[in-house]
C-alpha cells in the first residue's frame, strides 16, 4: 500500500453565469498528496483556489474529474475533510469555548463531552483564560486559532485551511505559523493550505503548488527540502532564497496574466 492520502485527477469545475456563458474556474488539477504532508498552494487571486477547496470538500461538485481519499471515490461527499473557510468566522453569539466545540456538536458529539475535549486543548494551545469570552473580546490572532482548534477538533485526517492568516499583521501571523507548525506535529494531519505568500508556504510545506491563472492548473511542484523543525532564521538561508526565487518566477508571471484577464485585454475562457 502508498501512503497516498488524497489524488485528484483532471478535476474541473465550469460555472454557469447569468445569460447561459460558461466560465472555468479551475482546472483540470490533478494531485497526489501522500499522507500527514503539509502541503502549500498558491496562486495568483481569482485562480480557483477556493473553488479547488470546495470541491475537495464535498461542498460543490467537480464538473468533471475524480477525488480519491485512501484509495476511495469521495466526489461530492461532504464532512470527509475538516475545512476552514476563507472567511470562516466564529458565531459572535456563541464564547470561545461554545465555537471550537461547534464540530463536535454537528457530529453529534454531546455539549458536555464535547467541552471536557476541548478545554485542555484550549489551555494547551493559547486559549486558556479566554474560554467564556465572546470572539469580539479577542484579538483577531485569538480568533483565528480558536477557529483552527474548532477545525482541528472536527477529527479528521486531511485539513483544508484556505488563507487563515491572511488578515493577520506580520508578527502575529509569524507567530500562528510557530503556533500551527506546533499543532501539525501534535496532530499528524495531513493539512493543505492556501496562502498568497509565498515566504509562508515554503516556510510552513513539505511541497508548495504554484497554480496558473485562471482556470488555475498546476504550474508547478516544489519539494521544500529544508530541514525540520522549521526555524524562523531559515528565510535568510541561499536554500530558502533559491526556492522563493524559483517559486517566484512562475508566480509572477501567472499574477501578470491573471490582472491581464482582469483589465479584459486577453481571451477569458
Ligand atoms: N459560485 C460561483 N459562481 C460563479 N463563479 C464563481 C463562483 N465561485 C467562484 N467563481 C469564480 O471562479 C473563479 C475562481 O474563484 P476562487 O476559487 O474564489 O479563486 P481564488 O480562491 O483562487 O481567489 C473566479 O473567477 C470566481 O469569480
Ligand atoms: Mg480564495
Amino acid at each position: 500500500m502508498s501512503d497516498l492520502k488524497l489524488e485528484l485527477q483532471g478535476v474541473s469545475k465550469t460555472f454557469a453565469m447569468q445569460g447561459g456563458r460558461m466560465v472555468q474556474a479551475v482546472g483540470p488539477v490533478d494531485l497526489l498528496i501522500p499522507d500527514h504532508r503539509f502541503i502549500s498552494i498558491v496562486g495568483p487571486s481569482g485562480c480557483g483556489k477556493s473553488t479547488l477547496f470546495n470541491i475537495i470538500s464535498g461542498l460543490d461538485e467537480a464538473s468533471v474529474g475524480t477525488i480519491y481519499v485512501d484509495g476511495k471515490r469521495v466526489n461530492g461527499l461532504a464532512g470527509i475533510t475538516g475545512y476552514m473557510l476563507q472567511k470562516d468566522l466564529l458565531l459572535p453569539w456563541r464564547t470561545i469555548l461554545d465555537n471550537v466545540i461547534l464540530g463536535l456538536q454537528i457530529q453529534g458529539t454531546p455539549k458536555r463531552e464535547a467541552k471536557n475535549k476541548a478545554l485542555p486543548l484550549l489551555e494547551k494551545y493559547g486559549l486558556g483564560g479566554f474560554e467564556y469570552l465572546y470572539p469580539a473580546q479577542l484579538s483577531g490572532g485569538m480568533r483565528q486559532r480558536a477557529a483552527l482548534l474548532r477545525t482541528i477538533l472536527y477529527n479528521r485526517e486531511i485539513i483544508l485551511l484556505d488563507e487563515p492568516f491572511g488578515a493577520l499583521d506580520a508578527q502575529t501571523r509569524s507567530m500562528m505559523q510557530e503556533w500551527l507548525l506546533d499543532l501539525w506535529d501534535d496532530f499528524q494531519k495531513t493539512i493543505l493550505f492556501i496562502t498568497h505568500d509565498i515566504d509562508e508556504a515554503i516556510y510552513l510545506s513539505d511541497e508548495v503548488y504554484i497554480m496558473s491563472a485562471r482556470p488555475g492548473t498546476i504550474k508547478r511542484h516544489l519539494k521544500i527540502d529544508l530541514p525540520r523543525p522549521r526555524k524562523p532564521h531559515i528565510v535568510t538561508s541561499p536554500h530558502f532564497m533559491g526556492l522563493k526565487e524559483e517559486a517566484l518566477r512562475t508566480l509572477s508571471e501567472e499574477t501578470m496574466k491573471a490582472y491581464q484577464q482582469e483589465r479584459g485585454t486577453s481571451d477569458v475562457h
